[in-house]
């Protein structure tokens, strides 16, 4: 795995993903440790972020290593017009990794083939999110004791969701079974239910989930993206379709966990915080352990 980007999940073999779940695990037990002195690794935010970020930077921190970068591109050169390919070729002799969010599609791939250090995916547009992945499988995997054969509900943006379009690709090495639900325009993109199909996986579709929300091992809730939207009306539409409550989780197997990659905006109740099976801060707590399991992986660094 040393030297190699992350920029899909499908970059990362199946025991590949394993090793790093399990590294992950060493580091939820002991997660301060000098393993990364002397490195330096770049976050490049040309777009939003919390947890991303902060995990990312905490998992540095934690490990000895030192963070350079920015959280809004307005402070650096691309504000006076530089180039994505200038600011990799100029970034990279500074940092051993860099790790990117940019709202353009392909963009992490392309800064990976430019650039001379590992480039890490933190999320370009609607495309892929490769390291919230790593996190959602580390938290599907600690609270169901398996990664095998699950039903998992996928919940609200599954058009502009990377996060969810990552979790589909790699969710299908275990069988899994998924439910798609979201409104007709926010629908799972056609390339992943194809991805779904040639791998001979079932994949349903609803509207609604509250009659069958008992069958479910993971409710994984998304929000819908108002910045993906160019008309307002059309995100006014659909904004509120689905919203979790408390109450709808009575019925709900009792080792069923409710997931999200946050942030969220309504569409988990905040009645539902204080339920057992509510996970999703926990889940970001996770990004740490994982994000630190992907950092000494991809540059190579050996536990003591
Ligand atoms: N889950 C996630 O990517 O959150 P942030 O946008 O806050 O980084």
């Amino acid at each position: 795995m040393k030297n190699k980007s992350l920029v899909s999940i499908d970059d990362l073999s199946t025991d590949e993903i394993l090793k790093i779940l399990d590294l992950a695990e060493e580091f939820e037990h002991d997660p301060v440790r000098k393993l990364l002195e002397g490195k330096v690794i770049a976050t490049l935010f040309f777009e939003p972020s919390t947890r991303t970020r902060l995990s990312f930077e905490s998992a540095v921190n934690r490990l000895g290593g030192k963070i350079v970068g920015f959280a809004d591109a307005s402070y650096s050169s691309v504000s006076k017009g530089e180039t994505l390919k200038d600011t990799i070729l100029t970034v990279n002799n500074y940092c051993d990794l860099i790790v990117m969010r940019h709202p353009i599609e392909g963009s992490a791939r392309y800064a990976s083939e430019i650039a001379s250090v590992p480039v890490i995916n933190a999320g370009d547009g609607a495309n892929q999110h490769p390291t919230q992945t790593m996190l959602d499988l580390f938290s599907i995997r600690k609270t169901q004791g398996t990664l095998d054969n699950l039903n998992i509900f996928m919940v609200g943006d599954l058009k502009y969701g990377r996060t969810v379009h990552s979790l589909v690709m790699a969710m299908s090495r275990w069988n899994t079974t998924f439910n798609f639900i979201a409104p007709e325009e926010l629908k799972m993109p056609d390339e992943f239910k194809l991805y779904l199909e040639n791998l001979g996986l079932k994949y349903y579709e609803h509207n609604d989930f509250t009659e069958i929300i008992s069958k479910a091992d993971i409710i994984y809730m998304t929000r819908v993206q108002k910045e993906r939207f160019s008309d307002p009306m059309e995100y006014e539409k659909v904004k509120n379709v689905y919203v979790l409550k408390n109450s709808m989780l009575k019925d709900t197997k009792q080792n069923m966990r409710v997931l999200h990659p946050l942030p969220r905006v309504n569409e988990i109740h905040i009645d539902v915080d204080n339920n057992p099976k509510a996970y999703y801060f926990e889940q970001a707590l996770n990004g740490v352990y994982t994000r630190q399991a992907i950092l000494c992986s991809l540059l190579g660094i050996k536990q003591p």
